[in-house]
């Protein structure tokens, strides 16, 4: 999910101080149990329903590895691979935060797993969401360099006092977008490829609108952050979506 901005009383802080010790070694063999149920039971759901690069992602940061990923492990491959680095956060950051941490090619992760009873129910998104559903994207260059500059145009806007544009936008690219590839329809974003429920609603639902993206689309598209989404923007190809998105200035999106 978007990293929802939290309320705070606190003095601005900036993105090093969210983060937190991954702690690898706190997760219970029931945790690691839990990762490789979601794994295997999501892994399965989506066959071929995602884009090409998502599973070429889970292979390449071999995720497929039983248990909770490490994330020195992890970073181990995708920071030479595409600059960028997980890092652990204890929950949701405050956006500001979130979107500077994807200008530097930082991606927070949940230190936590959802438990065994609540599989399919989240408050926040967890680990599994973060890195099942976000790193093996961040694998492929021109969709992890979109990812960054989305981060950038994030700060930008908020500094503007638009930040709710660049979630919008954020929301119906990286989180809940649909994309064509050799002409079927396939799932993008990571809260669809890594929903068990909503993967295959987003596809075949006949009570859901699907509309074509475009940035200024996104931008003016509202979107619900607890139900399913009622309607979906599909990207005409991945590669025009990351040009559309990259090509974009800070103050483009406050035009739209
Ligand atoms: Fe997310």
């Amino acid at each position: 999910m978007l990293h929802r901005a939290t309320a705070t009383k606190q003095r601005p802080r900036g993105w090093p101080d969210y983060v937190v010790p991954q702690n690898w070694e706190s997760f219970t063999d029931d945790d690691h149990a839990v990762w490789d149920l979601l794994f295997a039971r999501q892994v399965e759901l989506l066959g071929t329903r995602v884009v090409t690069p998502f599973l070429d992602g889970i292979d390449l940061l071999r995720l497929s590895h039983p248990g909770v990923p490490d994330l020195v492990e992890l970073n181990a491959i995708l920071e030479p691979r595409t600059g960028w680095r997980t890092v652990a956060v204890t929950g949701l950051v405050p956006d500001e935060i979130f979107f500077a941490m994807l200008g530097e090619r930082v991606f927070p992760v949940g230190n936590f797993i959802r438990k065994r009873k609540e599989l399919d129910y989240l408050e926040e998104p967890d680990c599994f969401h973060d890195l099942f559903g976000h790193i093996p994207m961040l694998a492929h260059h021109d969709y992890a360099e979109m990812t960054r500059h989305l981060g950038e145009l994030g700060v930008a806007a908020i500094a503007a006092g638009e930040g709710d544009r660049v979630a919008r936008l954020y929301w119906h690219s990286v989180e809940f977008a649909l994309a064509r590839e050799h002409g079927e329809l396939k799932i993008l974003g990571a809260g669809l490829a890594s929903s068990f429920g909503e993967a295959h609603f987003s596809l075949e639902s006949n009570a859901v609108e699907r509309l074509p993206f475009s940035v200024s689309k996104a931008v003016n598209t509202p979107y619900k952050h607890d139900a399913f989404q009622p309607r979906y923007l599909v990207s005409e190809s991945l590669e025009k979506t990351v040009a559309e998105v990259l090509g974009l200035r800070p103050e483009d999106v406050l035009a739209f």
